[in-house]
């Protein structure tokens, strides 16, 4: 009997800890270096926020973006958007990052200002 019961405690701890998992990837905080002051990101926190791809994407065989659902080509966003990077607006990291970033923090009325990111 109480074998029974630990193993199920043991099973569902498995699930538990299978779920969350699944629920989250890459690393729990990402630092991106700045001049203007290090952004410290809060990478698993954002997953609540939003789903994977709504950053991660990947260029297709066409070259256009593909939505990247479960981020299974996570790479930095430097890799590409580089200045090789044909479309002019977002041809260095700091822009892609300040579009992403910064027009999700406008829709969702979170703030903006340098300093909420940048800190010296
Ligand atoms: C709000 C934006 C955002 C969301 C949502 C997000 N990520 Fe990320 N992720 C990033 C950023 C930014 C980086 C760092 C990229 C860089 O250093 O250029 C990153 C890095 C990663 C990396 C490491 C890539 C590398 O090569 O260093 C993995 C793996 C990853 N994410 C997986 C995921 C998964 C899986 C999800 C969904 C469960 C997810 N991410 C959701 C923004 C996001
Ligand atoms: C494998 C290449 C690749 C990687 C890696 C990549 N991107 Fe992109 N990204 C693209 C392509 C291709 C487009 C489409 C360009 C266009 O529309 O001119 C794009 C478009 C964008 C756009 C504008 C499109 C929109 O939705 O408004 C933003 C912002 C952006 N990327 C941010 C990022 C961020 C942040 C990362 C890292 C988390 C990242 N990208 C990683 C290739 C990449
Ligand atoms: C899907 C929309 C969305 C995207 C994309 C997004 N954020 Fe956020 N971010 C939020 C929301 C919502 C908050 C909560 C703001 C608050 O608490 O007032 C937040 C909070 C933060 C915070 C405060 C600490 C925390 O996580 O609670 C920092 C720093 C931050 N974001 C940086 C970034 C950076 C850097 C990027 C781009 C790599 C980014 N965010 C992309 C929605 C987003
Ligand atoms: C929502 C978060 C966020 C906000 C708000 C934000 N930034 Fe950034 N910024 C970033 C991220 C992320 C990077 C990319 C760092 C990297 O390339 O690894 C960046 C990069 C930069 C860079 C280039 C890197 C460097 O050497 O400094 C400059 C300059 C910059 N930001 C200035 C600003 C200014 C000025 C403001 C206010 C008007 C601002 N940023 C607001 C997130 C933000």
């Amino acid at each position: 009997m109480k074998k029974g019961v630990s193993l199920l405690v043991a099973l569902v701890a498995v699930v538990f800890v299978g779920s969350t998992v699944l629920a989250t990837g890459g690393p729990e905080v990402i630092v991106l270096h700045a001049k203007k002051g290090d952004v410290h990101f809060q990478h698993h926190k954002h997953q609540e926020r939003a789903k994977c791809g709504e950053c991660h994407h990947y260029k297709g065989p066409d070259g256009k973006q593909v939505i990247d659902e479960k981020a299974e080509h996570a790479q930095k966003c430097e890799n590409c958007h580089n200045k090789s990077f044909p479309n002019k607006k977002l041809n260095k990291p700091m822009k892609a990052f300040h579009k992403n970033c910064k027009d999700c923090h406008k829709k969702h009325k979170a703030p903006t200002k340098c300093s909420f990111c940048h800190k010296k």
